[in-house]
């Protein structure tokens, strides 16, 4: 692989050669499904990791980069394809009765017009022409449940909270939204990933006023997940409701929650201390705290839900139709 540094933040032509490179590599567990084109034409792939596709197990779907600045999101969500598919033993316990689906970079034009110079670091919409004068939406105020009630902008030139024109107005969110729904009855656990704060947070984001009845399952399931980062030499995630912390509607976590039906749905915010521009020599330190996160979220999803027999494609024989 050329350029490419696990370790590194890496341009979104690098980003798609690694991932044509480990389905290749690793063709048995590993497919790559394109869910559609940005704004500005860049074809966004979902990856899916999963030894028996065909079991009806339970999917564990996250995404990274709807903000364009965040980048150790989509360190993060690379990292996680990284250790599913190179597991040292040769195992994959983590691969056992849970898929994996992950999104890399949900907004890739964003990504690479911070990248473009330094004046564009800190962009974090998409770059959709909605308004005469100003580009871009604030992707996680664009998603459809309770759109736009709290903690949005209406004007298309705030460069921060702008909900867009109408819900799903753009392409990333609603190639979101489609695989969503695509695959809901079978997602059990939804991730975004964001940076920064050290967050851990769940529904509802659009309202701290209340929370849904499920919320100590939700929260138990983030504090056990925060424990297991810190056991590794990480900080503790702060967990609570993205409502309790500041309302904002339109996020995918409420979507995936509310509109879909996914049990236990999260923002988290990675990293603190740098805000933005997380020092790329620290990812190598980081990236593996995390990752301790992730499997044990992977147990948890384990233990709770079991494959679903209603999913499940029978005759592999002639399964050319099956969910792949
Ligand atoms: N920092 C994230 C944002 O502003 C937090 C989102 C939390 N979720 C929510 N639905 N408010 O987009
Ligand atoms: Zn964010």
């Amino acid at each position: 692989m050329n350029n490419f540094n696990i370790y590194g933040y890496n341009s979104f032509a690098s980003i798609q050669e690694y991932l044509e490179d480990v389905a290749r590599r690793h063709s048995d567990i590993v497919k790559l499904q394109p869910l559609g084109n940005s704004y500005q034409g860049r074809t966004v792939k979902l990856v899916k990791i999963s030894k028996n596709p065909n079991a009806g197990n339970p999917i564990i779907f996250i995404d990274a980069g709807i903000h364009a600045r965040e980048w150790a999101a989509p360190a993060m969500a690379l990292y996680i394809i990284h250790r599913l598919t190179n597991h040292p033993d040769g195992r994959r316990k983590e691969l056992e009765g849970v898929d994996w689906y992950i999104l890399p970079v949900v907004n890739p034009d964003g990504y690479e017009f911070t990248r473009s110079s330094k004046a564009n670091r800190l962009w974090r919409k998409t770059r959709s022409k909605t308004s005469t004068n100003c580009l871009g939406v604030d992707g996680n105020r664009n998603y459809g449940y309770k759109w736009a009630v709290s903690g949005v902008s209406k004007d298309p030139c705030n460069k921060e909270t702008y909900a867009g024109p109408k819900p799903f107005s753009e392409p990333e969110t609603r190639m979101v939204r489609n695989v969503m729904m695509q695959y809901g009855q079978r997602m059990k656990l939804y991730v975004s990933l964001h940076s920064y704060g050290q967050y851990l947070v769940y529904p509802w984001g659009y309202t701290g006023d209340f929370l849904p009845k499920e919320w100590q399952k939700l929260d138990k399931m983030a504090k056990r997940v925060s424990a297991a980062v810190q056991s590794a030499g990480g900080a503790p995630f702060k967990v609570l409701s993205a409502g309790k912390w500041y309302a904002a509607a339109g996020g995918s976590d409420d979507f995936a929650f509310g509109a879909i039906g996914v049990p236990y749905s999260y923002t988290m915010e990675l990293t603190d201390g740098y805000e933005f521009v997380f020092p790329e020599s620290l990812l190598r330190i980081v990236l593996p705290q995390f990752y301790e996160g992730f499997k044990e979220f992977g147990t948890q999803i384990k233990r709770e839900f079991k494959p679903m027999e209603h999913f499940r494609v029978k005759n592999t024989s002639t399964s050319d139709s099956n969910e792949d």
